[in-house]
């Protein structure tokens, strides 16, 4: 059969409509999936939530049902919108029969802390979360899939920990900046005292006030400070590279280096619009005065090409080279790129000796590199055990290496903003909020959301856990994730835990590990005075007090008024015979001075340490005790 020459037309024309129907339509959807990931990337910053909220709502009012899943999860959190709890709980059970899977994620959150509540017991609760989880990871959400590759990390199952790992730091990775450093990140803390020594605090709202003034007044390291801080964003204020601009070309224009580097370096990272012109110039005036990050950039610019440099191996090896001998972080992981890349100079043994440093300080795409650098050499390694005196396994141990690196990563991943929106309604009052986003961080293995999901539960959960029971199981449960994960508070509060509990050998381990918090020091040098988990002793007791009050300057007014009362007791024994720690009345005396008192008012002290209501205090106390001690004198005789 023959097509006439019309016809032929006609389907030609009719396939072509076709296919740009097809295409369109695909074109769409991934226009589509490019939004949503940006809008499920807005959820997690508390600038942008709402904004995340209003494109989830429109992409799913065309039609896009997985932005349903992505809603119901803001609505879980209250990110963008009102938290609704229960509205959540019933929508997500529809949701997960869909296969959804964010809901998954929800659900299995719902469930890991008991707010679908129902009258299961922990280990059931705990498995059916994890089974939310892990179909939520099998489904590509990266939050599930750091949930399960920790479960899998605690069992020692190291290959499956990093294939999860690593499928959401493949997904982290291409958020994260190149000058993200892990470890100098602000982690805030809802309690001031869980911050350890020496981490780095949010600055106050007067802080960044006063600093701005000086800034206004043409202070160049007060402007470049700002525009630090404005251009990494921390807890209380927004990121805003278009700010951070403006304070470090104020900065740059008082001649200060480090805010040239900085600026130029917002261009070259495309955080701003670039100019490579400008950044250029920035970066040789900055080169002149000596800076290192100066020599940095210039490497970069050099490595890329970037501007109207020449892409130029031998010139960015050199720059870098230098700042990589001034110990810069980013030279090395550059330079170690290059000696990886094809047409380097060296070779990945090189690159991995020169990621190391970087990697273990936490620059974060140094350990991304290395860790995929560990899993090719897996890959070669032969999987059979070698039999060398003890046997070990290449496979496992690279694994050992590579696992870890990619943890870093995932956690890396823009989720880890919700940890200052958490902060921030924290701030705000908003504390079922707060404590839902902990929560969830929680479940992914970051330590510090341990510790303020556990505060919150104590402090401010009884509108959440109407039952006694679940609450305190709640309290429980973070406090030990808290104390694994190696927190002092942490160890400290389970400590009281069991020592309220009279299992005192336990308590005793815990206050031994609680890193020199000077509560737990109290409390075991409690313990020995008064014989609980050990023999008492007097002496060794009140050496434990004083070098307490030595190490640290804020116990000293408990620390005395113990003493004080030790000595009232010594007195007592050596000249009436009346031993205070054997009496009946021991039950008053403690509950005038027991543990649980001096820790209410020893924590009120550490917190407003400059009272001057101490002697007032200690002379009410004593009087008391002596008031007690005559009483008791009196039913002896
Ligand atoms: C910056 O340095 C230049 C050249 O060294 C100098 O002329 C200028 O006065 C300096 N500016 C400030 C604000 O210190
Ligand atoms: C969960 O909550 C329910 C109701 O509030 C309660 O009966 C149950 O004991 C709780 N389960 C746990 C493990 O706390
Ligand atoms: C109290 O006195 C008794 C008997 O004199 C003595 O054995 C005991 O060690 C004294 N206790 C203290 C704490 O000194």
């Amino acid at each position: 059969m023959y097509l006439s020459k019309k016809s032929i037309k006609l389907l030609g024309l009719l396939l072509i409509l076709v296919c740009t129907l097809v295409r369109c339509e695909t074109q769409q959807i991934a226009a589509w999936r490019q939004q949503k990931n940006y809008a499920v990337n807005a959820l997690y910053r508390h600038a942008d939530a709402a904004s995340g909220v209003a494109l989830l709502q429109k992409l799913a009012d065309s039609g896009v049902t997985e932005a349903h899943a992505d809603l119901l999860f803001a609505r879980l959190l209250g990110t963008g919108m009102t938290q609704d709890l229960e509205t959540v709980a019933k929508d997500s059970a529809a949701l997960v029969q869909e296969g959804e899977a964010r809901a998954h994620t929800t659900q299995a959150l719902l469930l890991a802390h008991n707010f679908t509540k129902e009258p299961k017991e922990n280990e059931e609760l705990a498995i059916e979360a994890l089974y939310h989880y892990t179909i939520a990871a099998v489904k590509g959400d990266p939050l599930g899939e750091i949930v399960l590759a920790g479960h899998y990390a605690r069992k020692g199952d190291c290959d499956s920990a990093m294939y999860n790992y690593k499928k959401a730091a493949n997904f982290a990775i291409r958020e994260i900046s190149e000058e993200i450093v892990m470890s100098v990140e602000v982690k805030p803390y809802v309690y001031k005292e869980d911050y350890p020594k020496g981490a780095p605090k949010p600055p106050s709202p007067i802080e960044f006030e006063y600093l701005a003034n000086l800034a206004r007044y043409g202070d160049a390291q007060a402007a470049f400070q700002i525009g630090a801080v404005l251009s990494s964003g921390v807890p209380g204020v927004a990121k805003d590279q278009k700010q951070a601009a403006i304070y470090l070309q104020q900065a740059a224009k008082g001649n200060n280096t480090q805010a040239m580097v900085a600026l130029a370096n917002l261009h070259l990272h495309k955080m701003i619009e670039p100019n490579y012109a400008e950044a250029l110039k920035l970066i040789k005036t900055a080169f002149q005065y000596g800076e290192v990050g100066a020599m940095t950039a210039l490497g970069r610019m050099y490595m890329y090409g970037l501007g109207s440099l020449r892409r130029n191996l031998v010139e960015a090896i050199h720059f870098l080279e230098i700042s990589v001998a001034n110990g810069h972080l980013e030279a090395l992981y550059l330079l170690g790129v290059i000696y990886d890349g094809p047409d380097g100079p060296g070779n990945m043994e090189d690159a991995i000796r020169l990621w190391e440093i970087p990697a273990s300080l936490g620059h974060v795409h140094s350990a991304f590199r290395l860790a995929e650098a560990y899993r090719k050499k897996m890959e070669k390694a032969p999987a059979t055990t070698l039999k060398l005196g003890s046997s070990y396994d290449v496979s496992e141990r690279l694994c050992q290496k590579a696992m870890p690196l990619y943890r870093l990563v995932a956690m890396a991943g823009e989720w880890r903003h919700l940890m200052e929106a958490a902060y921030l309604d924290f701030n705000s009052g908003l504390h079922t909020q707060a404590l839902l986003k902990y929560l969830l961080l929680s479940d992914m293995g970051y330590s510090e959301a341990h510790v303020n999901a556990a505060r919150l539960i104590d402090n401010h959960a009884d509108q959440v856990y109407e039952d006694e029971n679940a609450m305190s199981t709640q309290s429980l449960l973070s406090w030990k994730r808290a104390a694994n994960s190696g927190s002092p508070v942490g160890h400290l509060k389970l400590g009281d835990l069991y020592y309220y509990r009279q299992d005192f050998r336990k308590a005793i381990t815990y206050y031994e590990n609680a890193g020199d918090l000077p509560e737990a020091l109290f409390s075991l040098a409690y313990m020995v005075e008064w014989g609980e988990g050990s023999l008492a002793n007097f002496n060794a007791a009140k050496t434990m007090y004083e070098s307490l009050a030595e190490k640290h300057g804020e116990a000293q007014f408990p620390v005395t008024l113990t003493l004080a009362r030790m000595e009232i007791f010594l007195f007592l024994n050596n000249t009436c015979g009346i031993d205070l720690y054997k009496t009946p009345v021991n039950d008053y005396v403690i509950a005038l001075i027991d543990i649980e008192n001096l820790e209410n008012f020893t924590s009120k002290l550490f917190v407003n340490s400059d009272s001057s209501n101490w002697d007032l205090l200690v002379m009410a106390l004593l009087l008391v005790l002596i008031f007690f001690m005559l009483v008791v004198r009196q039913n002896n005789h």
